[in-house]
């Protein structure tokens, strides 16, 4: 699967190192639009198709004050230990699933080794990158690559209140790469230590945070359904309140059930007026919200969707991947949602002679004005159907001899296998119909 639509580039977990470079989360050409799909149907879900949330672009790199007013100098970092014996290094609260590093142990789950007494004592390791802005390297040019696009957010909170028309309930939407140093990457593209979020800050008054928790709780795992993830795959988990995050009155999970077990996909947390009464406090600048109405100064609650955008690809991945048992031969087919798909159409002539190529490229270039399509004419027309099933495309057009006589062509549905004749006048509106453009 990782090497049919190509997102990431070493399946099973392993970092490959080029350079010095970690390519875990390079995306071939087919991941790189699949990824793109999934960001487009977040931001048009969560920001065109909505009157009351507008969209940002923050930097990367901030000010280690921003980070200080947030929590994350002081309290972003895991639990970490070395193992005297192998010398690995491990995250406390991860051991279920490690190993140990030493190959003469076979694989040893690395709770032995904790049991055996090998392990150090756990020291607090915190996740973020930091770098230095500007020519001089000293402590007064420090900075860190964002952890979280969700400070930024609030950082530019009176930026976008002073320009745009947006009054609470409201919310500030952001996609973009996130860094953390984690300690134990793995799973695939499940945890990386650069990979990008998809997250969004509504501002609502105070009394309003449980209506709107409970609102956007439901909201964002029906976002999943409806892009056809299965249901009985996904569930809400509520956070038990010792593991609810510094700035957090209440937490859910949406999990999703991978091969290695039930894991995070997106959690949407209650963060209270924290953020923005720490950023006050820190910047000196007030971050209260006037309400024209009551002629009032106050804070906003917030209620925040954080999604992972690897994640999510990765979930939908799994979703949608079927050896399907055929009659005469197993087909591999990805059922990915029609506006999930890397390649929306694929075009065949059905030989390549008889104007079938010519006719099938004047279709081929008529469609990529609106959507992402695929020409191929080598190989018997089957093994090119199956070539497309592979990779999740929904439609195949097949240019044939009837083509020239009666200007229809041949539209196969990828998880039916149907296929039927449509005249070309005809074909974007099957197309755009089809294909829930
Ligand atoms: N602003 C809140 C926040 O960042 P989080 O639960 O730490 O919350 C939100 O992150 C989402 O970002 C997670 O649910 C997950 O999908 C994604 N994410 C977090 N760390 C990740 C990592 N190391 N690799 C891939 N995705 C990650």
């Amino acid at each position: 699967m990782a090497a049919t639509v190509g997102t990431g580039t070493t399946a099973g977990g392993d970092a490959v190192q080029a350079a010095g470079t970690d390519l875990r989360n390079v995306d071939g050409p087919l991941g790189v639009e699949l990824k793109k799909n999934v960001k487009d149907a977040w931001w048009r879900a969560m920001v065109h198709a909505r009157k009351d949330v507008v969209g940002l672009d923050s930097a990367i790199l901030q000010r280690p004050e921003v980070w200080k007013a947030s929590g994350h100098v002081d309290g972003f970092s895991d639990p970490l230990v070395d193992c005297r014996e192998c010398k690995a290094r491990f995250r406390e609260d991860h051991l279920d699933d490690a190993v140990c590093g030493n190959k003469a142990f076979n694989g040893r789950k690395a709770t032995k080794c904790r049991d055996a007494g090998f392990f150090t004592e756990p020291r607090q390791f915190n996740l973020m990158f930091e770098t230095h802005m500007g020519p001089v390297k000293d402590s007064a040019s420090v900075a860190y690559l964002r952890p979280e696009t969700a400070q930024g957010i609030f950082i530019n909170f009176t930026n976008v209140t002073n320009s745009s028309r947006v009054k609470p309930p409201f919310g500030i939407a952001q996609i973009g790469k996130s860094f953390r140093n984690e300690i134990t990457p793995g799973n695939f593209i499940f945890r990386t230590r650069e990979f990008e979020q998809m997250e969004m800050e509504y501002f609502v008054p105070p009394d309003e945070w449980e209506k709107w928790y409970a609102y956007w709780r439901d909201r964002r795992y029906q976002w999943y359904v409806d892009l056809g993830m299965r249901k009985e795959k996904l569930r809400i988990r509520d956070h038990e309140s010792d593991e609810l995050a510094h700035y957090a009155n209440a937490c859910v999970d949406v999990e999703y059930e991978f091969p290695f077990g039930w894991s995070e996909l997106e959690g949407i947390a209650s963060r209270t007026d924290f953020d923005l009464k720490q950023h006050e406090e820190h910047s000196g600048k007030e971050m209260k919200f006037f309400d024209d109405q009551s002629k009032s100064h106050y804070h906003p609650y917030v209620i925040e969707p954080a999604a992972g955008v690897d994640r999510a690809t990765l979930a939908f991945l799994v979703d949608a991947y079927e050896e399907e048992q055929l009659e005469k031969e197993k087909r591999t087919v990805l059922h990915l949602h029609p506006r999930l798909a890397p390649v929306k159409v694929a075009v065949f002539p059905l030989v390549k002679k008889d104007g079938m190529p010519e006719r099938a490229h004047a279709i081929e270039d008529d469609l990529r004005r609106w959507t992402n399509v695929f020409y191929d004419e080598s190989g018997a027309v089957g093994r090119r159907y199956r070539r497309q099933d592979e990779v999740g495309t929904p439609i195949c057009v097949t240019v044939d001899g009837q083509t020239a006589e009666d200007n229809s062509v041949t539209l196969r549905d990828r998880d039916s296998m149907e296929q039927r004749r449509v005249n070309l006048d005809a074909l974007e509106g099957e197309l755009r119909r089809s294909l829930e453009v």
